[in-house]
């Protein structure tokens, strides 16, 4: 029986790991650890995924949050590390790009243990994001370096990865697992269509919390004026993350519509469904737009995710309120041929699985 620590604490990690904790679950061989590093927290940020994807009740809480980047991350070490030191796992599965991420990674590393990590090789090739030093740190210390695309691919090799002692396998989008898996429960378990009055009514869905927008004041303000704007020609749905209202509320910047708070999964795959444009800063929206056949405005300066706009499904528009303006009207009406797979066929889980029995 191999041993797997898997490190997750933010909310896009809970759906990746839904998605491969059930695969690894089915495999006798593999006995999965869950450590939650307590990065995210409030109800509907944290608990809600575990309850609504069945994800295992986490083995430990770390309960770390609300701190600066380096005590954040130093303090999940310190955690994680003793943690490893008591399970002594075979290896420590860590997802995406946050400060949970590569506090488990260096965690394990540091104590010869492997890291396996799922959505590796991703860049926006802007090390001003927190996201991006985590993703390049955490790369170059994995073993096993499960990438979702060809460009994660290219990215490694292009960075030299081909020479070093690690293994690189395109296995897939895990996160197109999850919502391949869940989007045939979410109509029965979610009634936001109709609490928010959005049957039959066409809508905008909207996320903002990256750290370059929100904290950034002449951005947001200008993101908000757009979305001001555009709210008065077709209603936005706008689930606020904590990290934004927060700002909101501090710095009194005026938004002329209600955000709701932020929702679980299963709402937030039936607004995919239903509505007419996505717009966000979201790594995982972008991704999400494409696979319930939206057309996206991405609210940063790049995307980890070129295909969608290689391909026509996505624009990036920055936080500039006249681009954001002219991205929604090009977008809105915009179609589309969404039948070409760049995610993988939805068993991105099994192929982690498979890599982890046959290496471990
Ligand atoms: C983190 C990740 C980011 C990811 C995002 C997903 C890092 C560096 N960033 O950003 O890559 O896209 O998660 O959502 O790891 N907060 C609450 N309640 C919560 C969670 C957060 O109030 O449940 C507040 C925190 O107190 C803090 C702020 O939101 O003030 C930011 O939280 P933090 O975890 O530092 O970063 P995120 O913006 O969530
Ligand atoms: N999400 C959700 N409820 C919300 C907003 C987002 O369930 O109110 C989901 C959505 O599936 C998204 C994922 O959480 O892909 C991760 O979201 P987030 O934007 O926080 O993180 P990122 O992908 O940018 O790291």
């Amino acid at each position: 029986m191999k041993k797997i620590l898997t490190i997750l604490g933010a909310r896009p990690q809970f759906i990746k790991a839904a998605a491969v904790s059930r695969a690894i679950s089915k495999a006798d061989e593999l006995q999965e650890t869950l450590v939650h590093t307590g990065q995210h927290f409030d109800q509907n940020m944290s608990d809600i995924f575990f309850e609504e994807m069945a994800i295992p009740k986490p083995d430990y809480n770390l309960n770390i949050n609300s701190l600066s980047h380096g005590a954040m991350t130093g303090q999940m070490l310190k955690g994680i590390e003793k943690i490893i030191q008591e399970k002594m796992p075979d290896i420590v599965l860590v997802y995406g790009d946050t400060n949970s991420t590569i506090a488990g990674a260096l965690a394990a590393k540091k104590l010869n243990v492997k890291v396996g990590h799922v959505e590796a090789g991703l860049r926006s090739f802007n090390n001003k994001m927190p996201e991006e030093i985590n993703r390049i740190l955490t790369d170059r210390i994995s073993d096993l370096l499960f990438c979702p695309t060809d460009t994660a691919v290219k990215n490694l090799e292009k960075e030299g990865f081909v020479n070093y002692e690690c293994k690189i396998v395109k296995n897939g989008d895990v996160m197109y697992d999850a919502a391949l898996f869940y989007s045939e429960l979410s109509a029965e378990k979610s009634s936001i269509i109709s609490d928010l009055k959005l049957t039959n009514e066409k809508f905008i869905l909207c996320t903002i919390h990256r750290q370059e927008n929100t904290d950034d004041l002449n951005c947001l303000n200008s993101i908000v004026r757009a979305l001001n704007r555009i709210n008065k020609e077709i209603r936005i749905v706008f689930p606020m993350h904590p990290r934004t209202r927060k700002i909101i509320e501090k710095e009194n910047i005026q938004l002329d519509f209600e955000p709701i708070e932020p929702v679980g999964y299963f709402d937030i795959i039936e607004l995919l469904k239903n509505c007419s444009l996505v717009m966000t800063d979201s790594g995982g929206l972008q991704k999400e737009a494409y696979f319930f056949k939206n057309h996206c405005v991405t609210l940063r300066e790049q995307t980890e995710w070129i295909e969608t706009v290689e391909c026509g499904f996505n624009i990036i528009a920055g936080s500039d309120e006249e681009r954001i303006y002219k991205g929604y009207q090009k977008m809105l009406t915009k179609q589309s041929d969404f039948n070409v797979n760049l995610y993988g066929n939805g068993d991105a889980s099994e192929v982690i699985v498979h890599q982890l029995i046959e290496n471990l």
